[in-house]
């Protein structure tokens, strides 16, 4: 009787404990084609290098990743409770997050268009919407003297109305009349009369506020039409505020709405992969000591557990950032040690505030999205899962350059403080109460990586010369591609560099 109800799916049976390995409705539009053997050392076991792995291991090749840390995916980072964060001054984080909590401490965001999302329907990373740009959410830009915060709402119903009385105006009046036809200026006028809802030209195409910007009591029921949010400031006001300036982050090709995120965690990514290309194939805690260009192959040199190992391989994919790279002892020559010298690391930080309930759903109606201001923690971001939950993380501060340098330089609890005491000039005193858990990154401080991203003075000689192979050694990572700081860019320079081996292995 047990039996047949496993084999009718209603009790386990030993065949449900073999599962069917995941098939994708749809393979990755990528695949190397004709099988090859030779054998390939991978420098770093960041996506780049996992993505080189796992393409040159569907095609034939015995692959040996060796990655310094004793985890992979780089910096594609998910933190959660238990984990353990040391910086290179040696401090160490524990992180306490409670369960269902996590926090992307590298990337985060999926554009639609990405070869990532590719490469999360190959393998069965399950994806949702990451909400990039949010309506409810704030802009607060201390400097421009703001008083208070205003919704990202607010302030476009705000800019866009009196860009687009202005326009009006000189439209109407004639200003435009060299370049615009009178149908042009009919068309025109009619555009910016839903764009900016300003009055007709018997008003003098003013722009007098709108229900666009909220409501202080929203429309209800009966005779509650709602009151609308005001006063509204004017022209110069909304001007001198700035708040127009953080419009066009939405607009870039890699910010815009849609966006996604993998279920439970971006390392959902990288722990794929490392599934895909099989564990044995992935020494963690092996940091590259040497790199020997020979005639026929390459020597790499590593230690792991205090031994020193060398592996021979016929070549290697170098995919550690040009910085970690330049010094590690090589033969490739003062060209290839001069060209890793010059791209420049980036500076990048991050803090997750876990808090004990969800206040900027249940207080400030947002759902997640991103508050951005001029402080210093330049953004907020609320988690666009677990909606209602008991929990949730917010990303105090994600910043750059000397911010994020200024938080580097604390211990963790002055970051903490720092992060509150600004993200309370957004939501007032709340925001320092109830934070259950916290962790802070500083990538410049992470060992093996020293840097968030990095920048090219120019893509001139240098870029060319590392995106070419130097004797056996090919370079990979986002730093060699036209998307650095994104998977994106790992994964198309992964692509690229197992592309040309292959090519040259199959002609011989
Ligand atoms: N790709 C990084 C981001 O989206 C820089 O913030």
């Amino acid at each position: 009787m047990f039996a047949t109800m496993g084999a009718l799916g209603l009790a386990p049976s030993a065949e449900a404990a073999t599962r069917v390995p995941f098939q994708p409705l749809q393979p990755s539009d990528f695949r190397l084609r004709g099988r090859a053997a030779a054998k390939v050392v991978i420098l770093g076991a960041g996506v780049a290098g996992l993505a080189a792995a796992y393409e040159l291991g569907k095609a034939g090749y015995d692959c040996t990743v060796l990655e310094a840390q004793d985890r992979v995916g780089g910096r594609n980072r998910t933190l959660r409770g238990g984990d353990r964060l040391t910086e290179m001054n040696g401090t160490t984080q524990s992180v306490r997050f409670s369960d269902d909590v996590y926090f992307n401490a590298g990337p985060a965001r999926i554009a639609q268009w990405m070869t990532t999302m590719d490469y999360c329907r190959e393998l069965g990373v399950p994806l949702e919407v990451f909400t990039n740009s949010n309506a409810q959410a704030y802009i607060y830009n201390e400097s421009a003297g703001m008083k208070a915060p205003v919704r990202w709402r607010t302030a476009k119903a705000d800019v866009h109305g009196y860009i687009s009385e202005l326009l009006a105006k000189a439209t109407d009046a004639g200003a435009l009349d060299q370049r615009l036809t009178a149908t042009d200026k009919e068309r025109l006028l009619s555009f910016l009369s839903g764009f900016g809802a300003i009055g007709g030209r018997a008003d003098g195409f003013a722009y007098k506020g709108t229900d666009r910007r909220g409501f202080t009591v929203d429309p209800g029921a009966g005779d509650v039409a709602g009151t609308q949010l005001g006063p509204v400031p004017s022209l110069s006001e909304v001007f001198a505020s700035g708040v127009g300036r953080s419009f066009s982050f939405e607009f870039g090709y890699s910010q815009a709405m849609l966006m996604f995120q993998p279920v439970g965690g971006m390392d959902a990514i990288p722990r794929a992969l490392a599934k895909a290309i099989g564990h044995g194939t992935i020494r963690t805690g092996a940091m590259v000591t040497r790199i020997t260009a020979l005639q026929d192959g390459v020597e790499v040199e590593y230690t792991r557990d205090g031994r020193t190992t060398v592996v021979k391989a016929d070549y290697c994919i170098a995919s550690l950032p040009p910085h970690i790279l330049a010094r590690i002892p090589h033969n490739l020559g003062a060209d290839v040690q001069a060209a890793l010298r010059t791209p420049v690391p980036a500076s990048s930080g991050k803090i997750g505030l876990e808090y004990g309930n969800r206040w900027w759903e249940n207080e400030e109606q947002i759902y997640g999205g991103i508050t951005n201001t001029d402080l210093d923690l330049a953004t907020i971001w609320y988690p666009s899962h677990g909606y209602h939950g008991r929990r949730g993380l917010v990303v105090g501060y994600y910043n750059f350059g000397a911010n994020a340098d200024a938080y580097a330089g604390l211990s963790h609890a002055d970051r903490l403080r720092r992060a509150l005491d600004q993200g309370a000039k957004i939501h007032g005193d709340r925001y320092r109460r109830d934070v259950v858990a916290s962790a802070s990154i500083a990538w410049t401080r992470q060992r093996h990586i020293e840097g968030a991203w990095i920048s090219w003075p120019s893509r001139g000689a240098a870029y060319k010369l590392l995106n070419e192979p130097q004797g056996r050694v090919h370079f990979s990572g986002d730093w060699l591609s036209y998307e650095i700081a994104w998977q994106h860019g790992a994964f198309e320079s992964a692509r690229k560099v197992v592309t040309d081996l292959h090519q040259r292995v199959l002609k011989g």
